[in-house]
């Protein structure tokens, strides 16, 4: 089967209520966490994605059993010190930096080199910045290239809290430090900028020992050694991330309104409803509930015929990180300049987005000025493409395969979209949503 897409037209007017997929981040550290749980946890709307199935299959093979169908997945964890740590272990994190580095922190323990593999591009991806941290407990790695996968990893018994300075606002850093600090002896003390803060939720949730001082730009988090968790049913929520596809589509498309239900919105993840209501367009939450420390709701968005332009606060940048790309098409529709900055690690993603951002706005005849860390995009309201435009060789990086397709569906042209498997990795039903919404 062809592995493109071809965008003629325009998407139809439409008023739409949705769901979409679970959160991709809960997911994942619901197999992590459950995995060593003393007993079965059961999840519901986990995402069936290949990120998910791959931290399922790292558990799998670490001698965790799992069953799943449609309906619920199940985790027969067997206790924190459970992890069967084979000698020549290989395990794959395929496309997930989420899940290679999450992992590293929960098998620091091993006595026996375990090698850490992935694709094509987490072989690109910085390792380092988790290695560099895992190392000060007594961990040993070794790398074949210079920062990214594979690499082998030879942990220790006796690992050393440690005290350390995350400064990257990395969630994926701050959350494997922790998952490392409950295998050791002592206070292990994270100062962390801020990030997603989903990982302190579950643990506070499950009464794991974890303290948490909130300052203004930084949390202090203090984690220490822990010998049991208890089993974990989740109802995932849906994901912010994925919501945003159609959050956008709705605001750049004419007369149409869309509600999305049971969307996670956590204040660290909801950068892009901020942004967007920055820049005009009016975003309703419906429905609010909380949720095991987290923060549930139905999003009601409209189509917005004037959107003003924006000079893009930093401090919004973490809660935003994985929506820029979609929030570049609405500053493209926008009256005026708008500026995005401090975006450095943009291009740390599955790909470097903010030059792929930049080359796919230029081919829609947007004007961009980009650095290595910003873009300043110069808004066109009356925007309609009339060419034809090929996304392809974009490291099959997921949300640029999605960005392209609401970019075509809502300012024109015809598009020839390749590596459509690439939504596989987080939004598997991203094209039978759309098709519904379609109808
Ligand atoms: C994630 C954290 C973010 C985000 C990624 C998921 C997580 O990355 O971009 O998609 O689940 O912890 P960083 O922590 O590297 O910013």
């Amino acid at each position: 089967m062809s592995n493109f897409i071809i965008i003629k037209k325009k998407i139809n007017k439409f008023n739409k209520t949705i769901s979409v997929s679970g959160d991709k981040s809960l997911s994942i550290r619901w197999v992590l966490i459950s995995s060593l749980a003393s007993g079965v946890s059961i999840a519901k709307n986990l995402l069936i994605s290949e990120d998910v199935l791959a931290a399922i299959n790292i558990i799998k093979k670490l001698g965790v059993k799992v069953s799943y169908n449609k309906f619920y997945c199940k985790i027969y964890g067997k206790g924190i010190n459970s992890y069967k740590y084979k000698k020549k272990l290989v395990l794959n994190a395929e496309n997930s930096g989420t899940l290679g580095r999450l992992i590293l922190g929960l098998i620091i323990n091993t006595p026996h080199a375990i090698k850490l593999i992935g694709d094509k591009s987490l072989s690109k991806r910085d390792f380092r910045r988790i290695t560099e941290p895992l190392s000060k407990f007594g961990a040993e790695f070794k790398f074949k290239k210079k920062n990214g996968l594979p690499l082998i990893i030879k942990g220790s018994k006796n690992l050393t809290p440690i005290r350390y300075f995350e400064n990257r606002g990395s969630a994926q850093c701050k959350s494997s430090i922790m998952f490392a600090g409950i295998r050791t002896f002592g206070k292990t003390i994270i100062k962390a900028k801020k990030s997603r803060n989903h990982t302190e939720l579950l643990f506070k949730y499950l009464k794991l020992p974890i303290k948490i001082k909130n300052k203004k730009k930084y949390d202090l988090i203090e984690v220490k050694k822990i010998k049991k968790i208890k089993p974990l049913n989740y109802l995932i929520p849906s994901d912010i991330s994925s919501a945003a596809f159609f959050i956008v589509l709705t605001v750049l498309s004419k007369n149409s309104k869309i509600t999305i239900k049971d969307v996670n919105i956590n204040p660290s993840r909801v950068g892009v409803i901020t942004i967007l209501k920055k820049m005009g367009i009016k975003i309703i939450y419906k429905n609010k509930k909380k949720y095991k420390g987290e923060q549930v709701a139905d999003i009601c968005v409209s189509s917005s015929s004037k959107i003003n332009s924006i000079n893009c606060p930093i401090n919004l940048n973490s809660g935003a990180i994985d929506e820029f790309l979609i929030i570049f098409l609405v500053a493209a529709k926008a009256n005026g300049i708008s500026y995005f900055k401090n975006l450095s690690e943009l291009n740390q993603k599955e790909s470097p987005r903010l030059k792929w951002a930049s080359k796919i706005l230029s081919l829609m005849g947007i004007k961009t000025i980009t650095t290595n860390d910003s873009i300043k995009i110069f808004g066109n309201p009356e925007l309609n493409i009339r060419k034809e435009i090929v996304i392809k060789n974009f490291l099959k990086d997921h949300r640029i395969f999605m960005m392209s397709v609401i970019a075509a569906l809502s300012f024109g042209g015809k598009w020839i979209i390749h590596d459509k498997d690439s939504v596989k990795t987080s939004f598997p039903l991203f094209l039978n949503i759309l098709g519904s919404i379609k109808k």
